[in-house]
């Protein structure tokens, strides 16, 4: 602890590049990271939970269900059309599955 105690502030200004260097090798890496194994699929819904489980009985879809697939919806696990902006941002092609009942 007397090493860091006697450090002038010079000597701890002297640091500063040291530091920089660092946090821009940390965010480097973690970009390297993200870009190679993508970040989280889900990025706000429901993340209190463990894991994100839908279940409908198939009596209660109706003609038509349109189900998110982009994890972006407000109405998860239904599609919004939050995937249009999702993919014009992320230059992505995700879109919704689309269950419906035979004419
Ligand atoms: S909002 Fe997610 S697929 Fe449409």
């Amino acid at each position: 602890m007397d090493f860091y105690r006697n450090l002038k502030v010079s000597d701890w200004a002297s640091l500063i590049p040291f530091g920089i260097a660092c946090v821009a090798v940390g965010f480097g890496v973690k970009t390297l990271i993200d870009k190679k194994l993508g970040g989280p699929v889900n990025p706000a819904i429901r993340k209190e939970e463990s894991k994100v489980v839908d279940s409908l009985d198939i009596e209660d879809l109706g003609n038509k269900a349109v189900f998110c697939r982009c994890w972006r919806s407000s109405k998860f696990p239904y599609c919004d059309g939050s995937h249009n902006a999702h993919n014009t941002v992320h230059a992505d092609n995700v879109g919704p599955l689309i269950i419906k009942k035979k004419e």
